[in-house]
């Protein structure tokens, strides 16, 4: 992984640039670098996405980018694993996890899929496929390395 990749989230309450996962300044430079690479993809000013909420990736692709309470930002293919409702549409930000409306999925900033059953126990399920993210210069940054054709 270079240092420009972030493992899986990124967290940066701050808005400014990217912190622990991120590692996005040392090797990306500059927005306009990363546009020309195509490696790295804007999806939304920092400011697009405020805390607890979610935004779409891309039109073009199934990808869906979230910030929880705390600041923490991850992305993840947007396709739910349980039976692919589209997280996009279904999903909530509550806390610090993603949550799949359709059946109540829960998937934490990692991806490891949950879900608490009706007394309480937490029963694993399956994870999200994540994104590479990243949030630099007042931007969130994506890999675009899904495949649109499934
Ligand atoms: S489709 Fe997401 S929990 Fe069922």
């Amino acid at each position: 992984m270079s240092d420009s990749e972030s493992s899986s989230h990124a967290e940066s309450p701050s808005h400014a640039e990217s912190s622990s996962h991120a590692e996005s300044s040392s090797h990306a430079g500059s927005s306009t670098e990363a546009e020309r690479s195509g490696e790295w993809r804007r999806v939304a000013s920092s400011e697009e996405l405020g805390c607890e909420a979610l935004i779409a990736g891309d039109e073009r692709d199934y990808s869906v980018v979230w910030r929880t309470r705390s600041g923490s930002i991850s992305a993840a293919d947007s396709r739910c694993p349980h039976q692919l409702a589209n997280l996009v549409h279904c999903g909530r930000v509550l806390g610090e996890e993603l949550i799949c409306q359709e059946h109540g999925w829960r998937f934490r900033n990692s991806g490891e899929g949950h879900k608490l059953s009706a007394q309480g126990r937490v029963d694993g399920k399956a994870a999200l496929s994540m994104i590479a993210v990243r949030e630099s210069e007042d931007a969130i940054w994506i890999r675009a390395e899904l495949d649109t054709d499934s």
